[in-house]
């Protein structure tokens, strides 16, 4: 999704924008740009397609001398990719760049027509340039002009917006998008995520919605809620593989530990965040949620429901806004994302507490929109996640599920001493199975290429290997454009086996331990009718044209964690196969700020 930056200053402003901008590229764009303003001179550069192709657009420009740039990684929604509608827009004397949809820009834009502005581009976030030029009309007080236009927008915005009129001034604007300003020795810089100040400043501010204003290099330190930020950058890069999604997939063990680490031991489950008296009067829990985060809530409901025996509820945030749903006071509504500000799981957030729910939100990036509007929060703690395509993540929101499952458990008494001990060394073992083998990922190096050209993937499991099912499709057709479907194996017969022939591929997973015979069954339905079939699993499947072995495990949730990690690996190495951009696939966003 777009992304923005800025900055004011004495340094090199070129290369802090576009190092800034790089920072944002996994959140998916096809287009970039700047504006630098310095010594009264504003000069812009855009160029579709990735940041290199900005790069050459300006490589003879330099913008030494104080002065102050925006850029933005534009994901088109209104108008095509094209230079004209890339980001800065541009009006007589001021640049813009916005994140989100700007609802009214027609009505807008009718009536700066008739005032006799004249647009250059598609987009919605030309209207609001023009109107703060129609608003200096009538005042001389920029600020004041500023707030004009911002109050007469409707939808979602971050905006930064610099004037010739008004050199040395960053206009700021933020709702429902994300927008954070940062301060570190040389200078103010502005980010969508902290990911891309990182590095650069020590000190930052997340913006509320309806934060508005302008930055000069002397006023950071006027703003609420300044807090410090220390993060290491370094953990943010490759660290020598090949893709982000990668190393991603090869640190699920650390990260798998950092999520359980004072939470869980030996003696029991402690969740700080938690308030104490919060699960009183809840006796059912709803999960919304999108996407991955969507089938790891499929996935802990039946954990949830096993554990801690409390009816679980699953729905699809998109689908969850719009249907006049039924809420009651005795269910805790429990949202997940990973990235805190994916909008349908935000609004529904909002809808459940305007209904007066208690929300509990799943999420990995604090301070993020979601964390803030939730009553309570547990965070995932999966670092940053730079792949489009989800894994760590998800690892981590599976063992925060569970964890909360045994929370629950405990709270209820439905758990004894020994019952706990074995969640407890269930969810150690689950970790360990993370961690990759060689020889499985060289396993799936190879086996990937027989995988390349059929007419699409089953994905076949039960229980909560259907939705882990689901996800390994998921995976697969993010990142290497094959068609894949998920299915719960039992449900062949009904319908999808029509499609089974030679060129089907199924995967099927087939732990030991739950309901193993009932889906070797599966599988044998589907070999009958002659689709190719890869069994992962820990044990010979007769029926499997292919075998990839997972470790022997002790139970089903340790089975489902080195499953996880295989059909990670099987969708990168197909997808790396296809020669495609594993981290920045196409059509894909990282953050979906836009409904
Ligand atoms: C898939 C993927 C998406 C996200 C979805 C929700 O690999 O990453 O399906 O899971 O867009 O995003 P979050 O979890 O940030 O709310």
């Amino acid at each position: 999704m777009c992304g923005i930056v800025g900055y004011i200053g004495s340094s090199e402003k070129k290369e802090i924008l576009i190092n800034g901008l790089k920072e944002l590229e996994y959140r998916g764009y096809d287009s970039a740009g700047i504006a630098v303003l310095c010594s009264d001179e504003l000069k812009t550069f855009r160029a579709v397609g990735k940041i290199c192709n900005l790069e050459n657009k300006c490589s003879d420009f330099l913008s030494k001398g104080f002065g102050v740039g925006i850029g933005h990684t534009r994901w088109a929604t209104h108008g095509k990719p094209t230079e004209t509608n890339a980001h800065p827009q541009i009006a007589e004397f001021s640049n813009i760049v916005h994140n989100g949809i700007i609802e009214n820009y027609q009505e807008i834009k009718k009536d700066l027509e008739q005032k006799g502005h004249s647009f250059l581009s598609q987009t919605d976030t030309e209207v609001v340039v023009r109107l703060f030029e129609e608003s200096l009309k009538h005042t001389e007080d920029g600020l004041e002009a500023f707030k004009q236009t911002i109050q007469s927008l409707k939808g979602a915005y971050a905006i930064l917006l610099i004037s010739v009129k008004y050199p040395g001034r960053i206009f700021y604007a933020k709702n429902g998008s994300p927008l954070v300003i940062g301060k570190g020795d040389d200078g103010v810089y502005f980010g969508s995520s902290d990911a891309c100040v990182m590095g650069y400043v020590n000190k930052v501010v997340y913006l509320e919605d309806g934060d508005m204003g302008y930055m000069d290099v002397d006023s950071f330190e006027s703003l609420k809620n300044i807090r410090s930020l220390e993060k290491n950058k370094a953990f943010a890069q490759k660290d020598g593989f090949r893709y982000f999604m990668e190393k991603e997939i090869y640190e699920q063990h650390k990260v798998l530990l950092e999520t359980m680490m004072g939470r869980v031991n030996e003696e029991g489950v402690v969740l700080e965040s938690i308030p104490e008296d919060f699960l009183e009067g809840i006796n059912e829990l709803t999960i919304c949620a999108c996407g991955t985060s969507y089938h790891a809530a499929m996935s802990g409901k039946y954990l949830l429901e096993r554990i801690a025996k409390i009816r679980t509820n699953v729905l699809m945030a998109s689908e969850f806004r719009y249907a006049n749903p039924v809420m009651k006071k005795s269910e805790l509504f429990i949202v997940i994302s990973q990235s805190g500000e994916t909008a349908d799981t935000l609004e529904a957030l909002k809808l459940a507490k305007e209904n007066r729910l208690k929300t509990l939100a799943i999420c990995n990036v604090d301070n993020s929109s979601i964390v803030r509007e939730s009553d309570a929060v547990i965070l995932t703690r999966a670092g940053i996640e730079k792949g489009v395509a989800s894994t760590k993540a998800f690892a981590t929101q599976m063992m925060v599920l569970w964890i909360f499952g045994v929370y629950i458990a405990t709270q209820k008494n439905l758990l004894d001493k020994e019952g706990f001990q074995k969640q407890f060394k269930s969810m150690v073992r689950a970790i360990k199975a993370t961690e990759v083998d060689p020889k499985l990922h060289e396993r799936l190096k190879r086996l990937s290429k027989r995988y390349l050209h059929g007419h699409g993937f089953f994905f076949i499991g039960r229980d909560v290997f259907y939705p882990l099912a689901l996800e390994g499709a998921l995976k697969l057709k993010e990142i290497s454009y094959l068609h894949a479907e998920g299915y719960p194996s039992g449900e062949m017969k009904h319908g999808p086996i029509a499609l089974a022939d030679s060129l089907l591929f199924t995967i099927a997973l087939v732990p030991q331990h739950l309901l193993s015979e009932k889906i070797k069954s599966n599988v044998e339905e589907l070999s009958a009718r002659d689709s190719t079939i890869c069994v992962i699993s820990s044990q010979e499947v007769q029926a499997a044209d292919d075998m990839v072995y997972i470790n022997p495990a002790q139970d089903y949730m340790e089975e489902f964690f080195s499953m996880m990690v295989a059909l990670q690996l099987l969708a990168l190495e197909v997808a790396i196969k296809l020669g495609n951009d594993v981290d920045m696939p196409r059509n894909l966003a990282k953050s979906v700020t836009v409904e």
